[in-house]
């Protein structure tokens, strides 16, 4: 089941979201987020236990995903591809454009926005700790 995250969510997505960085809750204030009217926390849940969420603000027709975690245990059944899928048809018909950063060398989510034909628009260097970034962009008349 998918569906909008609240507030009793909140641990345990900032525990899933060190996964992706380890001061996940320090970066993203999810209960802020919950609240703001223009971000989006939803989550994924199978057997009653969130396996996967992605956040992302929204300001009129733009959109930027902040952050797509599947617990590892999860990944490859289309749980990321459902969350982004929802994530669109929430945001509705007004929505142009969708931004997001990713990790260079990020091989599981370059092809997984691939698909959703984001381009990459953008070298940011040195972005992570780590790696270089792309930005990248989907605009809403490219086939998903
Ligand atoms: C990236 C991530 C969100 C993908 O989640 P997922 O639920 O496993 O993705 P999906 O099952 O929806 O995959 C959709 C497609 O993406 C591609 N893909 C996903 N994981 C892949 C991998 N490990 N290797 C190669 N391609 C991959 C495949 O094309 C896949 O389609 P297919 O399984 O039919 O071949 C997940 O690996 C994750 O949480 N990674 C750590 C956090 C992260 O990097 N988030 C993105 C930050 S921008």
């Amino acid at each position: 089941m998918i569906r909008d995250a609240t507030i009793f969510d909140i641990p345990h997505l900032n525990e899933l979201g060190t996964l992706l960085n380890p001061n996940f809750s320090t970066l993203y204030n999810l209960k802020e987020m919950l609240e703001d009217g223009y971000s989006k926390v939803i989550v994924y849940e199978k057997d009653n236990l969130i396996v996967g969420f992605i956040t992302a603000t929204h300001l009129y027709e733009t959109c930027d995903i902040l952050s797509l975690i599947v617990d590892p245990e999860f990944r490859r059944h289309h749980i990321a591809t459902n969350l982004i899928g929802y994530l669109i048809t929430d945001l509705g018909e007004n929505l142009k454009l969708i931004t997001l950063e990713v990790a260079k060398h990020n091989k599981a989510a370059l092809k997984l926005y691939d698909k959703f034909g984001f381009k990459i628009i953008h070298e940011r260097k040195d972005y992570y700790a780590n790696d270089d970034a792309y930005l990248m962009a989907r605009k809403s008349d490219l086939s998903e």
